[in-house]
């Protein structure tokens, strides 16, 4: 029997770090200071370093991290935000949960993101902020829009930390971008975890009063908050983590480039089977997920199942057509390109410890599917 190819191996990087997080968590339970302390304020200054931003607020999560941003820009009722219909739940969830109506917009179907022009076709009176999402791992590329646009830009960021545009990371675009640590981020936690990176003091001051309930000092409550914090542990460990991030992006990078040659070489890109992703000119791609999109998607992804590779589907619906979000009134046809990558994107193993002899047996299986 043939080895399996998970879809991400956390096991695989793990002895990296292993010994020193374990130290870090036993710090932080020794001295018994659970909430906030300095492990999160060291965590957070190594990250707005790592991006070059003045600052970063460390976040509950991803979600509270764009909820946060949202909350910062007084977002509510009968206000609009500008997004992309083809993304993680989160990011339009937020806007829903604010009472604003979510405006989605179609994807280009190389990138997967939306474009500068597709968002700003879409700005209204009302609109209150774009929220770009930086899918996969490679940013959006707005153009001009980025300082041109009237309205503030958050980059949903979960994706992406590491990723450049023209050289400049995630995090210098948008007023405000969020970032996941989610277990299977590029940065992932030992559990959920989120930061926004600004360059904007004022807003900075505002996330980090919104993350304590609107309070500052304590028990004295300007605005309505929540509780947005980070855990120490988590802190602790992301802390140690950031050291491997930009070893791991060049690992993904790596690995994708790998694929990138051997699907070229296998024939079925020029046979229209596969599609390998497109890189946006201009653009470091740090590959959260490498995604296909693939003909006969769902039978190839059983028979990548029964082989011992796993893939996932990113993601099966858009969001314009969840259920939860019928009241606003979409239909199937809306937006083609979203609709269609849906019933074609495939992601395979990409992590950075992934060997080359796997990658190739990746590409083989799916070379033999084809074949039967
Ligand atoms: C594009 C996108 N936005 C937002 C989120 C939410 O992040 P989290 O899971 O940390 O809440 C995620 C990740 O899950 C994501 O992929």
């Amino acid at each position: 029997m043939t080895k399996p190819i998970a879809l991400l191996d956390l096991g695989a990087q793990l002895s990296r770090y292993r010994d020193r997080a374990l130290a870090a968590m036993t710090r932080v339970v020794d001295a018994s200071e659970f909430i906030m302390g300095p492990e999160v304020a060291r965590f957070e200054a190594a990250l707005a370093g790592y991006v070059d931003v003045p600052y970063a607020v460390s976040m509950s999560s991803g979600t509270d991290a764009l909820l946060a941003a949202l909350m910062a820009l007084d977002v509510g009722k009968d206000d609009e935000v500008v997004t992309t219909t083809f993304s993680f739940f989160a990011t339009a969830g937020v806007i829903a949960r604010l009472g604003a109506k979510p405006v989605f917009v179609d994807i280009d179907p190389g990138t997967f993101n939306a474009t500068g022009a597709a968002l700003q076709a879409a700005l209204t009176p009302r609109t209150r902020a774009l929220l770009p999402v930086h899918l996969f791992g490679q940013m959006t590329d707005l153009g001009d829009l980025w300082s041109s646009s009237p309205v503030p830009i958050i980059e949903d960021a979960a994706q992406s930390l590491g990723a450049r545009l023209h050289g400049k990371p995630t995090g210098h675009f948008g007023s405000m971008a969020a970032v996941s640590f989610f277990p299977s981020k590029n940065l992932g936690g030992f559990g959920d975890g989120g930061a926004i990176l600004t360059r904007d003091e004022r807003l900075a001051e505002r996330l980090s009063i919104l993350r304590v309930h609107g309070s500052k000092p304590k028990y004295h409550h300007h605005i309505v908050g929540g509780n947005f914090r980070l855990d120490t542990i988590q802190a602790a460990v992301l802390e140690i983590k950031l050291e491997f991030l930009e070893e791991w992006s060049t690992g993904r990078a790596r690995n994708a480039a790998l694929y990138d040659q051997l699907f070229a070489e296998s024939g079925l890109i020029d046979r229209g089977l596969v599609k390998t992703p497109t890189k946006s000119p201009g653009s470091n791609h740090v590959y959260n997920q490498y995604v296909l999109r693939v003909e006969n998607r769902d039978d190839l992804q059983k028979f990548m199942s029964s082989r011992g590779v796993g893939t996932a589907v990113y993601y099966p619906i858009p969001l314009h057509l969840q259920q939860c979000f019928s009241y606003l009134g979409y239909n199937d046809g809306d937006f083609p390109n979203a609709e269609a990558a849906c019933k074609e994107v495939l992601a395979i193993p990409v992590y950075p410890e992934l060997e080359s002899d796997s990658i190739r047996r990746v590409v083989d299986e799916i070379s033999a599917f084809y074949r039967l």
